[in-house]
């Protein structure tokens, strides 16, 4: 896979979290379906099926993925379209709560800003940036924390299956047991930026709307993502964004019918988008699946962020954030003095290594991939030890 990736060749690569590296064969399926699309339309009746078969076999593919039937996935095109679509449709009365945790991704947080103060909703914060020790304590924390923030108006709950700032893993099953005991059964929505081809993500069918993107872990193009919904996500959210990819009869908008609208995940499909994507994004799943099971996979990964996080620990001005080594391939880290971090990813961008900063909590994020090597690592560690 690492020998695939061009992006890969030329620098030493931390930022999976940011955006994954296309590998080549997934370029190329994308420029092979691009032809095909020339030459059999762009525009004909003889386009349309091929058109139908990628949007199709992607859509069952991602559903899979997701443990969801294809009915229940939409094709989005990022994780935050994925996020705002359907939230914008969920059923609110004035006065109702949401309840959001606190490291949640600032497009997501201010989408619930912007909603509450349109429907009059009100918003509590969930704390979870200050679980940095062993998972199952950390699973524990979550649910307690939960049971403190909920209140009889929750509406709704938002939270990343894996934090992007600490590179916590949340307990999604946990929390969507929790709220099935709720007397206002709260909608779950879930930002599976950060977990979505890192760690197996069957939980997403707990959660009523699982976001995810193909750009960062699963290597695939920017611009294609999905979400998966819950049944009652389908029965009971309105549509936003409309556009004739969402109407069951895309040729009219008939000004007297009630029922205008898809019963199934495509009500929250809007118009048209780029199909050559979504050949890249099932190329590049393909090659992630031939390195391993996902299993097999985030161990592999793991392995790798623990080498480094435990490498780290063992330099004298450098804390990590995690007091045990990473569920995750997120290493987040902070550099004692008063150089900002920006300045720190400059620096290391200039020696061809590249990571991030991140600013709340101010730290440095480096992540590691399938893709990543004990060189990649060792090589970081030196040049942070001499920062
Ligand atoms: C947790 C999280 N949510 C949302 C986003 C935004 O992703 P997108 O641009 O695909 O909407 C990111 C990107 O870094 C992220 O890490």
């Amino acid at each position: 896979m690492r020998d695939l990736c061009s992006a890969l060749q030329n620098k030493t690569y931390f930022n999976y979290g940011g955006q994954g590296p296309l590998p080549s064969p997934s370029l190329e399926a994308i420029a092979a379906s691009w032809s095909r699309v020339q030459e059999l339309g762009p525009f004909t009746a003889d386009v349309w099926p091929y058109i139908a078969s990628e949007v199709n076999s992607t859509r069952c593919l991602l559903a899979q993925y997701c443990g969801v039937p294809p009915h229940r996935l939409a094709l989005t095109e990022n994780v935050t379209s994925g996020c705002v679509l359907p939230l914008w449709g969920l059923p609110f009365d004035e006065g109702d709560r949401l309840l959001i945790g606190d490291c949640e991704h600032p497009g997501v947080v201010s989408a619930c800003v912007e909603l509450a103060r349109r429907q009059n909703l009100a918003i509590d914060v969930l704390p979870v940036k200050h679980l940095r020790g062993d998972q199952s304590q950390c699973d524990v924390s979550v649910v307690e924390a939960m049971a403190q923030t909920l209140t009889p108006r929750t509406r709704l709950v938002v939270l990343s299956h894996l934090l992007w700032n600490t590179g916590q893993v949340m307990p999604i099953a946990a929390v969507a047991y929790q709220l099935t005991q709720h007397p206002q059964q709260p909608f779950l929505l879930v930002d599976a930026a950060q977990s979505f081809g890192q760690i197996p993500v069957e939980e997403a069918a707990a959660a009523d709307i699982y976001a995810f993107t193909g750009h960062k872990w699963a290597c695939g193009p920017e611009g294609l993502g999905g979400v998966a919904l819950s049944e009652r996500v389908l029965a009971k959210a309105a549509p936003t964004v409309i556009g004739w990819r969402s109407l069951r009869d895309e040729s009219k908008a008939d000004l007297t019918s009630k029922d205008l609208f898809h019963h199934d995940s495509r009500r929250f499909e809007v118009a048209t988008s780029c199909v050559p994507l979504m050949a890249g994004l099932r190329c590049s799943l393909q090659l992630l699946d031939n390195e391993g099971s996902a299993q097999q996979r985030w161990d592999r990964i793991r392995n790798l962020s623990s080498d480094l996080w435990q490498a780290l620990q063992g330099l004298e001005h450098v804390k990590p954030l995690l007091e045990v080594p990473p569920a995750s391939g997120l290493v987040s880290f902070q550099v004692d003095g008063d150089v900002p971090p920006a300045e720190h990813v400059k620096k290391l961008g200039a020696q061809g290594l590249w990571i991030r900063d991140l600013a709340d909590p101010s730290c440095l994020r480096a992540c590691t991939h399938i893709t990543t090597t004990e060189e990649d690592i060792n090589t970081l560690v030196a040049a942070i030890s001499a920062l």
